[in-house]
């Protein structure tokens, strides 16, 4: 069966000299209800037509053949906009969610296409702390739509595993370290004996050089010294890992700054025969003074690497590795520079696929007071957020709804979901306030309360046996509250596809907020149960459609949805 919007292509097809990918590329949904379904601007034809959009849409309207789907079509301005018969759109709609259940809005367009997602990157020996949460489930959900919509995804944990810090790691372990306390809480250990460092290091001017002369001897593969990198490094990722899987987050290749070690050289020297390094007080840098920018530095006075030395290499390996389509580096605002200099210089080397680098930036989350119990020093570690989150969701089951079965299991889906969502809720660059109250709260814009009306329907669903979809009459439902949800549904596909295009998770979020006020104001006014059987089914119908798109939605945003609450 084909949507409304095929129908709608089709018939259009024939009288421009567009493509069907350019026509869907340009269809957009009208802002209201009075401006119909569909419409398609004539204003890229006009260039070509020489003639004004209100004219060609006019001359179009004479010469398409109205398919049966279609009400009316007419002109505004210079779209030309497409009213969907009500009954025939609210029947396709709910038969093509239906029929593809977990598959609806999902897609072939990034067949054959690999795209290379760069998330998370937390550095060993330092906490995985709340300010990686919006990377780590912004790349996460990421890697879903496009994996969604066909594309090959491979999501990278580059981990911050290399440079100098490490050397004075190894110095400060050497004074102060004890195995068994790093044993039994590595990070918080590692963390408290590099504070330790710096403090000492204000004093004591030699501590410094004692740590550059360490990494050195990393570098220069002193057994000792690369023992000591590589426990620190394990513990670290296994600390990770942990976390990560609290969070059912994973990757696929953990290859950090530490791998392109060795792979620096042939970038160097490549950068040398273009003539692009230069000089300059002992370092050698890319020039970048044409884009108002600073300089890149590649090696530093006493020739060490950099992170954008690495990162430089991290893009050929990649290049050669996945031939990706594009990559995306989900990264926090502050590297805004740093991303922009790398892509330049990448520019400069004259690759055109440097406009397929795209830095997905995200704001900052802040803490509204110190009520989330920060440990000491500044950092608030996310695993003391992820469990004061399940146990404050079970707190509420406990008070809520004592009975339910599997408390647990629904307090982590809650809890978790609570966190994930916060983070991907609002616009990526937006920075944030971390609040509790507005976190788990069952009415307001959040997670639970998309989870706890998915709860709901899934219970209506079950009161009513029906499993053969007996007796359903569309046109009950191409009406009133029920068609708002029907139009909000036929819209997924498109918000799927513009998240994808915007790098946006939160175009999802906010779509399911609309989609869950939708149906409850649907839910409040119509009544399913006590109704007589062929509007009962009908509603019901309308409530299995309701109940795939927000699974779907949510498993985008890597958010679980427990079926009873
Ligand atoms: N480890 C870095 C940090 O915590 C982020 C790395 C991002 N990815 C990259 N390829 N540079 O700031």
């Amino acid at each position: 069966m084909k949507t409304i919007k095929e129908e709608v292509i089709n018939a259009i097809l024939n009288h421009v000299n567009l493509d069907k990918n350019e026509i869907e590329r340009l269809i957009e949904i009208p802002p209201n209800d009075d401006m119909g379904d569909y419409s398609f601007p004539c204003f890229q034809l006009s260039k070509t037509l020489r003639k004004a959009p209100h004219i060609i849409a006019g001359e179009l309207a004479d010469k398409i053949t109205k398919p049966e789907c279609i009400e009316k079509i007419c002109v505004i301005g210079g779209y030309l906009n497409f009213y969907a018969e009500k009954v025939n759109f609210t029947t396709i709609v709910l038969k093509k969610i239906q029929e593809q259940g977990e598959n609806f809005g999902s897609s072939d367009v990034g067949k054959g296409k690999n795209i290379v997602l760069d998330y998370c990157a937390t550095n060993i020996a330092k906490p995985f702390h709340i300010g990686h949460l919006p990377t780590t489930v912004i790349g996460n959900s990421l890697y879903k739509i496009f994996k969604f919509l066909g594309y090959n995804c491979v999501g990278i944990n580059h981990l911050g595993d290399w440079g100098t810090q490490f050397g004075k790691l190894i110095v400060a372990y050497k004074k102060w370290g004890n195995n068994a306390e790093i044993e039994k809480n590595p990070i918080k250990e590692l963390v408290k004996i590099y504070v330790k460092f710096h403090k000492e290091a204000k004093i004591d001017k030699s501590l410094d050089d004692e740590g550059r002369a360490a990494f050195k001897a990393i570098e220069d593969g002193k057994d000792e010294y690369v023992k000591l990198w590589k426990w620190f490094r394990d513990i670290s990722i296994s600390e990770f890992k942990r976390i990560l899987g609290v969070l059912k987050i994973d990757f696929d290749s953990w290859n950090g700054e530490s791998f392109f070690n060795d792979k620096m050289e042939p970038v160097i020297n490549e950068l040398k025969e273009k003539g692009l390094l230069q000089e300059s007080q002992g370092a050698h840098i890319v020039d970048l003074s044409e884009f108002n920018m600073p300089p890149c530095i590649i090696l530093r006075s006493d020739g060490a690497t950099l992170y954008a030395t690495r990162d430089l290499a991290a893009i050929f390996y990649r290049k050669e590795t996945y031939d990706f389509h594009k990559i995306l580096y989900c990264v926090a605002t502050q590297q805004n520079l740093h991303f922009q200099q790398l892509f330049k210089v990448i520019e400069k080397m004259g690759y055109p696929w440097a406009e397929n680098l795209v830095h997905v930036a995200n704001g900052m989350i802040s803490l509204e007071s110190s009520s989330m119990g920060t440990r000491q020093g500044t950092a608030v570690f996310l695993d003391d957020v992820l469990s004061e989150a399940v146990s404050k969701a079970l707190a509420i089951i406990e008070e809520k709804n004592p009975e339910l079965e599997g408390k647990e299991e629904v307090s982590r889906m809650v809890g978790i979901g609570a966190i994930k969502f916060s983070a991907l809720k609002n616009k990526r660059i937006k920075d944030s306030v971390f609040a509790w109250e507005k976190v788990l709260n069952f009415e307001g814009e959040t997670s639970c309360y998309i989870q706890y009306t998915y709860a709901r329907i899934c219970s209506v669903i079950k009161k009513v046996e029906n499993s053969e979809d007996l007796g359903i009459n569309y046109s009950l439902l191409a009406e009133g509250d029920s068609y708002d949800v029907v139009k909000l549904l036929a819209k997924f596909p498109d918000i799927v596809e513009s998240a994808s295009n915007e790098y946006e998770p939160s175009i999802i979020s906010k779509y399911l907020i609309d989609l869950v006020q939708s149906y409850n104001k649907f839910y409040h006014f119509n009544p399913i149960l006590s109704s007589e059987d062929e509007l009962k089914y009908s509603r019901i119908a309308l409530c299995k459609a309701v109940k795939i798109v927000v699974k779907n939605g949510m498993s985008l945003l890597g958010i679980e949805c427990p079926e009873r609450m």
